[in-house]
């Protein structure tokens, strides 16, 4: 069985995008590959620079997997920061990788064009990506287009290395990027934590429902026949319960079905799917120590494949 391997980085509380574009779709892997989690807290050093928020969003994130299915005995989920080794290999990459690669990573290039000033670890964030890729022998890692240059570099530097070193030092991993459309806020741009238009992803039922009450409609009497492709509402609902979405999309064509009415039946879909899930997460959440005593059982499990590796790679660079 392949294995894949999906970082998730502790840079907010979850929020339905994140839930149906992320969660959802990474946890299903498990079905068909044998799968590794891991909270990428170093990586969100670059942007958290508040120890209290980092230790918050580590556990906030861990909670929404753990409570949206990960099932930490069957897969292995474990954080970055537990094995060091990734630094290790970072290095040895990084020996390998021409300034001028990471000079065109679009991260890096972007915050130039913003006009900042931007860090080292932005600027080899892509190392350490790779790092925490390579060390684990992964054969697919799904991520989003925005991705996709951080695996083309990272099976560039592994190819480089075991080219150099030795064929079957490292695997060569493929990007699994996934083409499902984005998930639409309130306002129908992309949902996003930073635009302010997401809907909560386990905050309390009467907050999800204010939220959901919030999204923009167009404004046709309750009479009036409405075209549900384009409206937010509509594109929310085709992801949350696509089974029914042709159902609501006649009743809306019909007439006499409101966009509250809508809104309403959303905010059903919504409850079914994720109503369970908020009492495990506050259940999850609550117990830090619980938490931490899984993170520690999976960083022991993770620490093994990383030493097999580095042995490998450092036997094979003349470092042993
Ligand atoms: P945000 O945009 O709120 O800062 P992140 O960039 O931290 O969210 O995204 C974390 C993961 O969630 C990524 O895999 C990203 O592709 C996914 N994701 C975030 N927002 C959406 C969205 N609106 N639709 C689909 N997937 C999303
Ligand atoms: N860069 C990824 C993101 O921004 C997070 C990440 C870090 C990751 N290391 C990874 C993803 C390794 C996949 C594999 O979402």
């Amino acid at each position: 069985m392949k294995t894949s391997l999906t970082g998730i980085k502790p840079t907010n509380n979850p929020h339905l995008g994140n839930y149906l574009g992320a969660i959802r779709p990474a946890l299903a892997l498990a079905r068909s590959y044998r799968t590794l989690y891991f909270i990428a807290d170093y990586h969100a050093l670059t942007t958290v620079r508040d120890p209290a928020l980092l230790r918050q969003y580590t556990r906030d994130v861990t909670a929404a997997w753990i409570a949206s299915g990960l099932d930490p005995a069957q897969t292995l989920l474990y954080r970055q920061s537990d094995v060091r080794e990734v630094f290790e290999l970072a290095w040895v990459l990084s020996c390998l990788l021409a300034t001028g690669q990471l000079e065109r990573g679009h991260a890096y290039k972007a915050a130039l064009d913003r006009g900042e000033a931007p860090s080292a670890g932005v600027f080899n964030y892509p190392v350490l990506m790779a790092a925490d890729i390579l060390l684990y022998d992964a054969h697919v890692v799904p991520v989003g287009e925005d991705q996709r240059q951080h695996i083309e570099l990272t099976r560039d530097v592994a190819k480089r290395l075991n080219h150099l070193y030795g064929e079957g030092t490292l695997v060569v991993p493929e990007a699994l990027v996934d083409d499902a459309p984005l998930v639409p806020g309130t306002d129908g741009e992309k949902m996003s934590k930073s635009r302010g238009n997401a809907l909560p992803l386990f905050a309390p039922a009467s907050e999800l429902r204010k939220a959901v009450m919030r999204i923009a409609t167009s404004s046709e009497p309750l009479e009036a026949p409405k075209e549900p492709e384009g409206s937010v509402v509509y594109r929310l609902y085709r992801q949350v319960a696509p089974a029914r979405a042709d159902e609501m999309a006649t009743k809306l064509r019909a007439g006499g079905y409101g966009w509250g009415h809508a809104k309403q039946d959303l905010f059903e879909a919504l409850e079914a799917e994720l109503g369970p899930k908020r009492e495990r997460y506050q259940a999850i959440r609550a117990d830090e120590a619980g938490l931490e005593a899984t993170l520690a059982a999976g960083a022991e499990r993770a620490r093994a494949i990383a030493a097999a590796t580095m042995r490998r790679v450092r036997h094979a660079v003349g470092i042993d």
